[in-house]
């Protein structure tokens, strides 16, 4: 009888523990899974809060090129030796989508403008006997000292690019819109 009882009471004891083993586990379960969650759902808000912010970081890094491109725009365009008085070279200028004309002009003078006629976009060229800037489609034609249209049906002057001589070399430094 009492070892009945006792046999009963460690089986007893024996579940008890069991529960409480399960229990356990359970709870540590619990506490794994939510460990689990919780660095899962911060990964995710980490990566979600970078991907939502990189348009702005590249912004940012973009702005920064831009600008440093638009302080540093120093182009060679040529050699002051090969542009004789009362020639031109073409270039490209201040995108390699800009096309650009260097003249010197008979009297010395060194102008360049982009050369797409503010007609519709014909490129003009120096005319050497007229010394001025022409466009071959409708006969437009512009001052080589100022860009202003002379003949024609331009309205509005050529981009200005603003120019540099240093050491025999001829640079584009900047552009100039001078409109009316
Ligand atoms: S495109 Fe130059 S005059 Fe018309």
């Amino acid at each position: 009888m009492t070892e009945k009882k006792k046999i009963g009471r460690n089986q007893k004891d024996t579940n008890d523990d069991m529960i409480n083993l399960v229990d356990n586990l359970n709870r540590d379960d619990d506490l794994k899974y939510n460990r689990r969650a919780f660095l899962k759902s911060a990964v995710g808000a980490s990566v979600a809060l970078g991907i939502a912010t990189l348009p702005f970081s590249l912004k940012a890094m973009l702005g920064a090129e831009e600008k440093a491109v638009a302080d540093s725009n120093r182009v060679k365009i040529a050699d002051l030796a090969d542009v004789p008085k009362g020639s031109s070279v073409t270039f490209h200028y201040p995108t390699e989508e800009d096309g650009a004309l260097l003249v010197h002009s008979k009297e010395g003078k060194l102008a360049a403008y982009n050369n797409a006629c503010t007609h519709l976009k014909c490129p003009v060229f120096y005319e050497e006997k007229k010394d001025i800037l022409l466009c071959p489609c409708h006969k437009g034609s512009f001052d080589i000292g100022t860009g202003h249209p002379i003949s024609g049906p331009p309205q509005r002057e050529l981009p200005l690019i603003e120019l540099e001589v240093e050491a025999g070399v001829v640079y584009a430094v900047g552009r100039k819109y001078r409109h009316g």
